[in-house]
This record gives C-alpha cells, sequence and structure tokens, in this order.
C-alpha cells in the first residue's frame, strides 16, 4: 500500500465520528503492517516476551525500532502503533484506559 492510500484511508477513518481511539489504533495497524509485520509475522510478540514487560516497555520497543529502520515517525505515529501491538499482540492495557 502506497502513502496516498494510507493517507485516503485515515481521513475516511477521521469522517467517523466518536472514532477517534479506533481510527488511531487503526492508523498504528496500517503502519505496522507497512513497515514491521514482514519481519513480525515470524517474530511473534509475546506477553511473556523477555524485553517488553508493560506498556511503556512496548512504547520503548516501538520506537527503537522505528529508529533502526529510519522511519522517522512523529510521536503521534508511535503512540498508535504502540497501541496497536499492545492491544493485539500483548494484551497490555494503555495507561488510564484500564482494559
Ligand atoms: C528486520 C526485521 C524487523 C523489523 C523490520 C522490525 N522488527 Fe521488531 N524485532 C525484530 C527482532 C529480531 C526482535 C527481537 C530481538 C531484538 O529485540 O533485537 C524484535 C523485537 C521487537 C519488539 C520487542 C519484542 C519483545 O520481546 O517484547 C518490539 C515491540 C518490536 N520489535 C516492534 C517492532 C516495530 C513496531 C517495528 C516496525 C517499526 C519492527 N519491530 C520492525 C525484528 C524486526
Amino acid at each position: 500500500m502506497d502513502r496516498r492510500t494510507l493517507v485516503a484511508g485515515v481521513v475516511l477513518l477521521g469522517l467517523v465520528p466518536g472514532f477517534a481511539m479506533a481510527q488511531d489504533v487503526e492508523r498504528g495497524r496500517l503502519l505496522h503492517e507497512n513497515h514491521c509485520r514482514m519481519c513480525h509475522d515470524s517474530i511473534a510478540y509475546k506477553r511473556d516476551a523477555k524485553i517488553a514487560k508493560n506498556y511503556s516497555d512496548v512504547r520503548a520497543q516501538v520506537t527503537r525500532w522505528q529508529t533502526n529502520t529510519g522511519l522517522g515517525w512523529s510521536e503521534s505515529d508511535i503512540d498508535s502503533v504502540t497501541r496497536y501491538v499492545a492491544q493485539r499482540y500483548y494484551k497490555y492495557p494503555r495507561p488510564g484506559e484500564g482494559k
């Protein structure tokens, strides 16, 4: 998927009111799909992972990996991908959201 398709998808989701969080996670999913999943299909994220033991560890690893891969993501991109990965793979709650 190219960047325009990604942006179009994000803009489209933005038209649906009241789904800010779903939109955020969806953006995280798309970014992850494009930049991370090629490796992380085979290297599974696990809740009992050696590295990421809580939400903020996941965020630190997302930050580290987007640096490693030269993506130059914004804080908000990092937040979106952290939300997605933490929710979808680790089942870690986001601090303050309690689920
Ligand atoms: C070139 C392959 C590759 C790519 C691309 C990649 N990763 Fe990783 N990732 C790994 C490997 C290998 C590990 C485990 C060893 C390590 O941490 O160095 C890992 C570990 C991690 C962990 C910690 C796993 C744990 O044990 O809790 C997170 C979180 C993570 N990656 C997120 C990402 C994100 C987000 C992206 C996209 C920006 C990404 N990775 C892209 C290969 C990759």
